[in-house]
Parts: structure tokens; sequence; C-alpha cells
């Protein structure tokens, strides 16, 4: 019997415990071993749940108890989970985690103080939820150089760019409604400002890159500003506006952004819709690959925790060995990145000529929108756009295109 104890009893806590009562025999048969859930840490009570028996409120308990050997973090944030989490590792205990503030900040350490124990420090929920995308990365993608990864990592920007496509609402409209089918956060704003998508891009750029790649270094642009008449112009192209968390390597610079992107209907990402992420990877002798599936929610991300335990059950003693120095990865100024962008600009007499004298060459987009010009400009470097963009006044939006 392999004891664990589990940190946190909110929605991923709860989902935990049920995916482990719910798949109880196959669970065992795979690890090898039965899984015995031992403890529950929490600030909380939970009079008339049977989970009450196992509710302790004091982390000594379980981190001074040489029985377990599993601890699951789900309860999120930076701190305590932080000090929890090395404590754990530290007296040689595996460490599963959904907690992807922790991963992006303090991922290189933990994995480096796993292996040092000869234990496991596991984060397939950090990412894409019950999608498997940080052991392919790890395990199965190991023939390859990695040069690309893009994904919507997302499923609350998703889930709203996608009803206002459908819909033709704005966002604040879409928002309430996510708020109100628990969507969206009461507070939105690590999701809608791209936060949330910036630590998972650093996780999955510091595991297929193998080094550190800091999160605030990584240029990120919410969908806030993103309206009604955006998604008309992008229909007409043909095109849907995506929150892309994208990482490449170029020659031999490193590139990474999170922002509303206008992509092609021929982009793999373009039939990601709702609450879905998709992660697109390309490796040097691969090619293309995709991983789709529920990005978030109870027990999509429970599915990858519990799975990260039966791993962890079948190497007790054994690190499995992850690619992901703590020397840190310098990111290249983005301002040197190339892409098109579409713009839109309030429309008077001048204003034509004023676009093709600082543009040159715009290809223009009708959407039927009085008052304004929508054009798409020819591939520029991110400093030309801004420099080009300088010189015309009255500019209301501009989104980045992808093929
Ligand atoms: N708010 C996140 C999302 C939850 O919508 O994807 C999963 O990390």
């Amino acid at each position: 019997m392999i004891n664990i104890a589990l940190l946190g009893y909110g929605t991923v806590g709860s989902g935990v415990v049920e995916v482990l009562k719910t798949n109880q025999v196959s669970i065992n048969k795979k690890a090898g071993d039965e899984l015995n859930l031992k403890y529950v840490l929490d600030l909380r009570d939970f009079p008339g749940d049977p989970i009450q028996e196992k509710i302790v409120h004091d982390y000594e308990v379980i981190v001074n108890d040489p029985e377990i050997k599993i601890v699951i973090e789900v309860m999120g944030g930076v701190e305590p989970a932080y000090t929890f989490v090395k404590q754990a590792l530290m007296n040689g205990k595996s460490v599963c985690t959904s907690n992807k503030e922790l991963v992006a900040k303090h991922g290189a350490e933990l994995l480096q103080i796993a292996k040092e124990k000869n234990i496991n420090f596991l984060f397939e929920a950090s990412v894409g939820g019950g999608i498997p995308i940080i052991r392919p990365l790890n395990s199965s993608l190991t023939a390859d150089e990695i040069d690309e990864i893009t994904g919507i990592l997302n499923g609350t920007t998703n889930y709203i760019l996608s009803k206002m496509a459908d819909e033709g609402l704005d966002f604040d409209t879409v928002l309430k409604d996510a708020q109100e089918k628990g969507y969206a956060e009461r507070n939105p704003e690590a999701d809608v400002e791209g936060y949330d998508a910036c630590r998972k891009i650093a996780i999955l750029s510091s595991l297929a890159f193998g080094q550190q790649v800091d999160y605030e270094d990584i240029y990120t642009e919410g969908i806030t500003k993103i309206s009604a008449e955006d998604i008309r112009y992008a229909k007409k192209m043909g095109r849907a506006i995506k929150l892309l968390a994208s990482s490449k390597k170029v020659d031999n610079s490193f590139y990474a952004m999170v922002a509303p992107v206008m992509v092609a209907s021929t982009h793999p990402l373009y039939s990601v819709n709702n609450v879905f992420n998709a992660i697109f990877a390309h490796g040097n002798v691969l090619g293309d690959v995709m991983f789709y599936g529920s990005g978030a929610g109870k027990l999509p991300t429970a599915s990858a925790v519990v799975a990260d335990a039966v791993d962890a059950a079948k190497h007790l003693d054994q690190n499995i060995v992850t690619f992901w120095s703590s020397n840190k990865l310098e990111l290249s100024d983005i301002k040197n990145s190339k892409k098109r962008f579409f713009v839109r600009i309030h429309d008077d007499e001048v204003k034509a000529e004023e676009v093709e004298k600082a543009f040159e060459y715009v290809e223009l987009i009708d959407a039927g929108i009085v008052g304004e010009i929508g054009f798409v400009t020819e591939v520029l470097t991110e400093a030309e756009f801004a420099a080009k963009a300088e010189q015309v006044e009255g500019i209301i939006n501009y989104i980045r295109l992808e093929d």
C-alpha cells in the first residue's frame, strides 16, 4: 500500500478524491499497488462528508509521517504551496501538483531537489488541465528538437472569444455570461489579461528548450480590447481570433508571446472552440503534432493529477529525468519578430492617404462598418509596425495575423 496526502480540498482536490474513488480498481492495477489517501489538508472542516475523517489542519502531521510517500498539492498560489512542496521533497516524498504559478516560478529548483532525493516532482495538470502535454514533452518527443509550441492554453478566454464570434456579442456581455456559468472567476484578471496563459507557456517553453524561461520576460496581451467589430473583420477575412501563447526558436533566437491573434482557417488551432484547449508543437524531425482536450475543470484536472500519482507510485525510488535547467534562457526582444498586422483606423478624408504613405502596401478589408478603415499590412517586424503606426492617427485597434 502506498500512502498519499492531498493538500487542498477545493474544486480540484474534491475531484482528486472522486477520481481515486471512481476508478480505484483500475488505478491500483495501473500503479501496481494500492493507493491509499491517508490525509487531506484543509483549513476547513467538512462535517457530514466522509472526507472529514482524513482532514488535518496541521501540515507537520503530513510532512513528518514516514508512511506518506506521495503528496498531491492542489491548493494553488505560490505560498504556502512552495514551502509545503519543498519540505515534502526534502523529506523524500514525491509531489504531484496542478499549480502553474508554483511550477512556473520554482519548477527548476523543485525538479532539482527531486533529482537529488531520487524521487519525483510531477506537474502534468499545471498546463492544459486533462490534456497530456508535460509527459509527452518530457518522455515522448525526446528524439526531437522542439522549435515551436503554440497553444490555446486558457479555457475562459477561448470560451469568451468563441461566444463573441458565435453570437456577435461584445466582450463585457460575454464575460458576464461566462461568470454566471462558472467559466470565469469573479475576478477574471488572470485569465482575460493573459497572465494564466503566460505562466503555462513559460512552463512549456522551459521544458521544450530545457532552460528556465521566466514568465516575467514574456510579452503578454489579454483579450479585453477585442470587440465585436474586430470579430466581424476576422469573419470577413475567414479567420478566428484566438488568444495564442507561443514560443518559437528562430535561428538561435527564442521568442515568446501571449496575444490575441487572427488565425487563418487553415491553422491547426482555428477550430479549437469554447472551453477546449489545444497545444500545437513542431519538432525538427517529427514535424507537426497537436494535443487537444479539456484544459480546465474539476475532473479533467484531477485526472491528470491522479495520473501523476500513479506515475510517482511506479517510480517510488527512481527519478524520472526532466530536462529543465535553472539557467535562464534569454528571450529575444519581440521587436524583431515578424508578422502581418490587421489594423482598424477611424476614417476621414485624409486617412486612406496617410495609411498608404506610412504602410505603402496594404490590403483593405471591408466588413461593412461605417466610419472606419480596416486593413492588413505586409509582413513587418514589431518594431517596423510600431514605427509606421506612429505615423497615422486614430488607430482603434490592431491584431496580429498567423497563417
Ligand atoms: N482559468 C483557467 C482556464 C483554469 O480557464 O484555463 C485552468 O488553468
